[in-house]
C-alpha cells in the first residue's frame, strides 16, 4: 500500500476526460432538478431573506438510485451536507443509515428515533466527552486515522469497533479532502499494530476520495489499498468486516461528471474482491440533496471598482455560498436577459473574504432587487451558514411533489 496511485491507476487518472469524445462518455449523468417555475414563484410570492428550496421526493429517488447503482452498498447519509430534519426524515424513511461529525449530530437524529446502531462517528478526531457520550447513547462504530485517536478511543470504550480512514487520491475533485485525513500506508500499518497489542476492535477500513470527486478511478485505488489493509489486518490477528467507502459522489454542475452508475460499475467490480460477509456502506452527503435545492438570494447594488463590475448579493460565504470560493461552479440563473459581462460578485458582509465569485459571466442589466437562483445547491449551503456580522441564516423551504 502506497500513498501515491499504482502505476496503472496513475496512468488512468492522468486520462481524465479532456476531449469532448471522452467528455460525452463522462457526461452521463442524467438531469435531475427542481422544476424552475417552482422555485421562481416561491420567490416572487414572499421573499424576506435568502432561502433554500428543497422538493424531497429528489431526495427518495436519489437515495433510491443510489442503491440500485450499487447494490452491495448501503447509503448513510453524511448529515453535515444538509441537516434539516424534513430532509434527515426522508433519509429514514428510504432506509438510509447516517454519517455524522458531532454529537449535535448524533441529538439530531436520536430525536428522530434513529436506532444509534445505524449511526456511524466519522469524525478522525473526536473528544473523550463526545466519544463517551456517543458510546452511552449506543453508537458502536468510531473512525480513527491515527494512533492517538485509537488510544483515545480505547481507554474512553475499550469494546468499541473502530475503523481505520486511510488516505485515498483526490485527484479530480472539485472539493480535495485529502490534505487532512487519512492514514498513509506506514502509519496505518502501525495503528494497526497498536491496535493488535491494546486487543482493541479495530475492524474495517474507511477512505474519502474528496468531495464532488469526478473521477472514478479514486474509488478504484482507494479499494484496493483498502484490500491490501484488509489482509495486513487479518494477519495482525484483527477481524476486519466493515468496509466503508465513503462519500464523493458528484452532482450535475457545469462541468461533466461520471453518473452514480459509472462509479458504482466500478464499486461493484472492486467490492467481489471482498469476501461476502464484509458489511459495506458509503457515507454520500451532496449526491443525495444537493440537486433537490435551489438556493436563492438578491442582488443588493451594484459598483463599479477599478473599472471592474461588482455585485452584492445578500448571502455571500457566510451566508451559504461558500464552495465557490474553492472553485467550485454552479449554474445560475436569474430573470434578466442582457449579454454576459464579467461580474465580481461579494457577499452583504464587511469582510475582504467575502467574495463569492470572480469575473463570473452574468447578465450585464442585473440590478438591485433582482432574484439570483443557484442552481443544484441543496448540499452545503444552509449548513455552512452563520450570523456574521449579523445577517440572518436562510430559510429553508420543503415541500414533496408529485414525481
Ligand atoms: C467523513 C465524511 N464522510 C462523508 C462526507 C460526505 O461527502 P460528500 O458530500 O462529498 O458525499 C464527508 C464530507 O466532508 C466527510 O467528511
Amino acid at each position: 500500500m502506497g500513498d501515491r496511485p499504482s502505476s496503472f491507476a496513475r496512468s488512468r487518472q492522468n486520462a481524465l476526460p479532456k476531449q469532448p469524445q471522452q467528455e460525452q462518455l463522462f457526461d452521463t449523468h442524467p438531469e435531475v432538478s427542481l422544476d424552475f417555475e417552482i422555485v421562481r414563484q416561491a420567490a416572487h410570492q414572499r421573499y424576506s431573506r435568502p432561502f433554500l428550496i428543497i422538493d424531497t421526493a429528489i431526495v427518495r429517488g436519489k437515495v433510491r438510485r443510489f442503491r440500485a447503482a450499487m447494490p452491495r452498498v448501503r447509503p448513510h447519509y453524511a448529515v453535515k451536507a444538509n441537516p434539516d430534519r424534513r430532509v434527515l426524515k426522508v433519509q429514514v424513511q428510504e432506509g438510509a443509515g447516517f454519517e455524522i461529525a458531532s454529537t449535535a449530530e448524533l441529538e439530531l437524529l436520536l430525536g428522530l428515533g434513529v436506532a444509534p446502531a445505524e449511526i456511524f462517528f466519522s469524525n478522525p478526531v473526536k473528544s473523550r466527552e463526545s466519544i463517551a457520550y456517543a458510546a452511552a447513547k449506543g453508537v458502536e462504530w468510531f473512525v480513527v486515522d491515527s494512533a492517538d485517536e485509537l488510544r483515545r478511543i480505547h481507554e474512553t470504550k475499550a469494546d468499541a469497533k473502530q475503523y481505520l480512514r486511510i488516505a485515498a487520491p483526490n485527484i479530480g475533485s472539485d472539493w480535495p479532502l485529502s490534505g487532512k485525513f487519512g492514514a498513509g500506508a506506514a502509519d496505518a500499518r502501525e495503528i494497526v499494530a497498536l491496535a493488535a497489542k491494546l486487543g482493541t476492535d479495530l475492524a474495517g477500513v474507511t477512505f474519502h476520495v474528496g468531495s464532488q470527486c469526478r473521477n472514478p478511478e479514486n474509488w478504484r485505488v482507494a479499494l484496493e489499498k483498502a484490500r491490501a489493509l484488509f489482509e495486513v489486518m487479518s494477519k495482525a490477528g484483527l477481524k476486519p468486516r466493515l468496509l466503508n467507502i465513503g462519500g464523493g459522489f458528484p452532482v450535475r454542475h457545469v462541468k461533466p461528471i461520471p453518473s452514480v452508475e459509472v462509479i458504482g460499475e466500478v464499486v461493484n467490480e472492486c467490492l467481489r474482491a471482498f469476501p461476502e460477509d464484509v458489511q459495506v456502506i458509503a457515507e454520500p452527503g451532496r449526491f443525495l440533496v444537493s440537486d433537490a435545492g435551489y438556493f436563492v438570494c438578491r442582488v443588493l447594488g451594484t459598483a463599479t471598482r477599478a473599472g471592474k463590475r461588482w455585485m452584492h448579493w445578500d448571502a455571500g460565504l457566510f451566508g451559504g455560498v461558500i464552495e465557490s470560493s474553492e472553485g467550485l461552479k454552479y449554474r445560475i440563473r436569474t430573470e434578466r436577459s442582457g449579454p454576459d459581462i464579467p461580474w465580481t460578485v461579494g457577499g452583504p458582509t464587511c469582510d475582504s473574504v467575502d467574495i463569492v465569485m470572480r469575473d463570473e459571466p452574468l447578465p450585464s442589466d442585473l440590478q438591485e432587487g433582482d432574484f439570483v437562483y443557484i442552481k443544484n445547491a441543496g448540499a452545503y449551503t444552509t449548513a455552512y451558514a452563520s450570523h456574521f456580522n449579523g445577517f440572518p441564516l436562510p430559510e429553508v423551504r420543503v415541500f414533496e411533489s408529485k414525481r
